[in-house]
């Protein structure tokens, strides 16, 4: 084991998972390469579960947020409970926050209320921020920058100057990437990129710098080949990792040498 690798969006909160498999995937993850996870929040129980699991295993770091699927449950107390958590120093992130116009699971204004006060929480706590955007991409972007994410105001509250607003599983065009590169944003990239005829995201990868760029499994969503069609787990973010060597001709080891650096440095750890 190597421990190289760092996946930066997973959900070992995911909630079908049993006890047992949980902790199936936690002992595959302790068994491979990948020396850090971020168990990302997307619900309230799922950003009490990360949190607990950060605070559990050392490898593990947490995300609390509500993923604008559920934004209709979202409350003032869920607010309060986001910033309490938000406050455990295992905590790197609020997310994953965005919108989501393809299933529409919340109404459109309730998703966009959310995210703006999700925005501001992570402004007024000086956290990084995780990305969720689907088919929404132009009006994600033009929230984040009116809400300050990308503000110079932001950008002093980190030591490096950037803003730490990661775009999870980014699927926009490489032409749009220049636009998020340009703010400061870095992109995550997963399964979807070892898709057969996913030219977009090679592109895009092709094109992104590799301080850039993030890997990620989403587990246990969009699996890699070839392990594609099976649950996703934490450790296949390798197949990722690998995809993005190839498609940039670097070395596998470099690349997930390089992403883990990206990651520990996008949330703030030493
Ligand atoms: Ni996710």
């Amino acid at each position: 084991m190597q421990k190289i690798l760092f996946d930066s969006h997973t959900h070992l909160n995911n909630d079908d998972f049993t006890p047992e498999e949980r902790e199936e995937r936690i002992r595959e993850i302790e068994a491979s390469d990948v020396g850090y996870i971020c168990d990302i929040g997307f619900d309230m129980p799922s950003s009490r579960l990360a949190y607990e699991h950060a605070k559990k295993y050392s490898w593990c770091y947490a995300a609390v947020g509500m993923h604008p699927h559920d934004s209709q449950y979202m409350t003032e107390e869920g607010m309060e409970e986001l910033k309490a958590m938000a406050a455990d120093p295992k905590v790197v992130a609020i997310g994953e926050i965005g919108l989501d116009f393809h299933y529409d699971l919340s109404p459109r204004d309730t998703q966009r209320y959310w995210f703006r006060r999700q925005i501001r929480l992570a402004n007024e706590l000086a956290m990084p921020i995780v990305i969720h955007s689907r088919e929404a991409d132009r009006e994600v972007m033009d929230i984040l920058i009116e809400e300050g994410a990308f503000s110079e105001e932001r950008k002093k509250m980190f030591s490096d100057g950037t803003p730490h607003v990661d775009i999870h599983c980014y699927s926009g065009s490489a032409e749009f990437s220049k636009e998020y590169l340009k703010l400061g944003a870095v992109l995550g990239v997963d399964g979807p990129l070892t898709y057969k005829n996913n030219r977009k995201t090679v592109e895009v990868v092709e094109t992104v710098p590799i301080e850039s760029l993030l890997v990620e499994t989403d587990a246990p969503y969009l699996t890699p080949v070839p392990f594609r069609g099976k649950p996703n787990r934490s450790p296949y973010v390798e197949y990722v990792a690998r995809k993005v060597a190839e498609i940039k001709g670097m070395e596998y080891g470099d690349v997930a040498r390089i992403t883990a650096e990206n990651a520990k440095r996008f949330f703030l750890i030493d």
